[in-house]
């Protein structure tokens, strides 16, 4: 494996994707981990990533000197060039100009990091840095300049140290899968054996070890997570998986229909569907303020799962499909990170109700799970879903919750899905979706005034949801989703379309 020590860039989870995307496995560490667990992982090479502008940034992070100690080779990308040099005795100072954007770099050497480039071309990629190597420890070469960098990239060969003040990781660098595969396979000297393939045949193995003959319980929420993290459990130990699907009343349209002839046909007598809209509903009875909503439903879903575990007999293990981004112990320099939205998953459920944890895709990111579910012949309806909160339209109704305002929000949000599924566009944008806003609009329909609800439309690009880019969709696709909705959902007479990105903004509006 190749381990990435995280200094806070926000490419880092980038660096491990590309790492991965050539079947070699790739985890993110925080830079302060210690020796000994360094050791423990037993990385065939370790990569500093990014980080703030400037090693002289009062609260830069500092790489732990031991940490060179590792006999492995190093590659350290911008910030972590930075802290490699100064620890072997070089000089970095602070740019005259911050180099932000694309940049030409001329390769000036043979060195496998730049194996397959040629010399005389320059190669496009992108810088964002406000330090500068001004020199380097003695017996390092330079490998690589730009115009505003003569020491773009460095290497001590004899101790196969590497460094690079542009970033490798990102698409605007559009050689930089090369750079790193150089790392990775020429100069720390990796396999490319991790496939999907392999990973099932060892999680299987690891489950069936952790479970031995006890018995699994899985939520179920219909999206792609849970429905791949079930399937992979019940690969593993067949009917002793127990799948609850629990509808909260807060589902979309058709959706708890679809979601249990999708899971009946697969999983068959080990499969339970729990109608408790009723009481989910009756429970947000009044309630307006979103953290209040999401409590609500987060405590009641608890206490439903709760019941239905008591009627299954003895259960001692819960599964989850907890992602990789959520294990990911990063680097902030913004402070200790503030409660914006309580995000209501399963996670309340182990410490109240003493089941042992089953996390099998806790390695994986999202589109790497979702290939896993193409590989476990998951349907494409399932693999490709958008991800949907788990307080569900709730959280997308503004304002009270009621039957007759998410009767609207259902139909308007079929419409939007339809429209993008119908323009190709579903399975390319991170998320398509309609809000209900608490206000009512004036309007004219035939000859009449109308006083009616707003609909706003909202469709995210995002890679891990931390992020987001609202989606300049074209023209005539907004035209037809804005009169569909108008015509066809009675209660609605205006239609938005929110063009903020996250942040500032959030994805969900609550
Ligand atoms: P925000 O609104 O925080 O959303 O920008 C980021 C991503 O998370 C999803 N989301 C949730 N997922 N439970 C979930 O399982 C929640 O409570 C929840 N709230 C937001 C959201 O749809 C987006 O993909």
């Amino acid at each position: 494996m190749i381990l990435v020590l995280d200094f806070g860039s926000q490419y880092t989870q980038l660096i491990a994707r590309r790492i991965r995307e050539a079947n070699v496995y790739c985890e993110i560490h925080p830079f302060s981990i210690g020796l000994e667990k360094i050791a423990a992982l037993n990385p065939k090479g370790i990569i500093l990533s990014g980080g703030p502008a400037s090693v002289y940034h009062e609260n830069a992070p500092k790489v732990k000197h031991e940490t060179f100690q590792i006999q492995v080779p190093f590659l350290g990308i911008c910030y972590g060039m930075g802290m490699i040099n100064l620890a072997a005795g070089g000089e970095v100072a602070r740019a005259d100009n911050r180099e932000y954007g694309a940049a030409d770099l001329i390769v000036d050497s043979d060195a496998d990091l730049f194996y397959g480039f040629a010399k005389t071309e320059p190669v496009r990629v992108w810088m964002s840095h406000g330090d500068k190597m001004t020199a380097m420890p003695t017996g390092w070469n330079s490998l690589a300049h730009s115009g505003n960098s003569p020491i773009a990239a460095f290497a001590d060969p004899t101790r196969r140290f590497f460094g690079v003040q542009f970033h490798p990781e990102v698409v605007h660098t559009p050689r930089g899968k090369e750079i790193l595969d150089n790392f990775v396979f020429r100069i720390c000297g990796c396999k490319p054996d991790w496939t999907m393939a392999h990973f099932i045949e060892t999680s299987v193995q690891k489950i069936r070890e952790q479970v031995g003959d006890g018995r699994v319980l899985c939520a179920l929420s219909g999206g792609v997570d849970s429905s791949v993290a079930a399937t992979l459990v019940r690969r593993a130990i067949k009917d002793r998986l127990v799948c609850v699907f629990v509808n909260n009343g807060l589902l979309r349209q058709g959706e708890a229909e679809r979601v249990c002839q999708l899971f009946a046909e697969r999983f068959g007598g080990s499969f339970r569907y729990v109608d408790a809209s009723e009481v989910f509903l009756s429970e947000l009875s009044g309630v307006e303020d979103p953290e209040i909503k999401r409590k609500r439903i987060g405590y009641k879903f608890i206490e439903v799962f709760e019941q239905e575990a008591q009627k299954l007999g003895e259960i001692n293990f819960l599964a989850q499909g907890t992602l990789y981004p959520d294990v990911i112990e990063s680097v902030s320099f913004v402070g200790p990170s503030v409660t914006i939205k309580s995000h209501h998953n399963v996670g309340g459920l182990p410490t109240q109700m003493k089941f042992k944890l089953i996390e099998p895709l806790r390695e994986l990111f999202k589109d790497e799970v979702r290939l896993l579910g193409q590989q476990l012949e998951l349907p494409s309806e399932m693999v490709q879903r958008q991800p949907f909160p788990g307080p569900g339209l709730a959280i997308r109704v503004l304002g009270p919750v009621t039957e007759d305002r998410l009767k609207i929000l259902r139909a308007a949000d079929s419409i939007v899905l339809h429209e993008m599924r119908a323009a190709g566009l579903y399975e390319k944008v991170w998320q398509s979706f309609a809000v209900l806003l608490p206000i009512k609009t004036v309007g004219v329909m035939g000859d009449e005034r109308s006083y009616e609800n707003v609909i706003a439309l909202r469709v995210v690009d995002s890679l891990d949801g931390m992020t987001a880019n609202w989606v300049p969709l074209p023209a005539d696709l907004l035209a037809r989703v804005s009169n569909r909705i108008i015509n066809e959902v009675r209660g609605v007479n205006r239609v938005v379309y929110d063009i903020s990105s996250k942040p500032p903004a959030t994805i969900e509006w609550e």
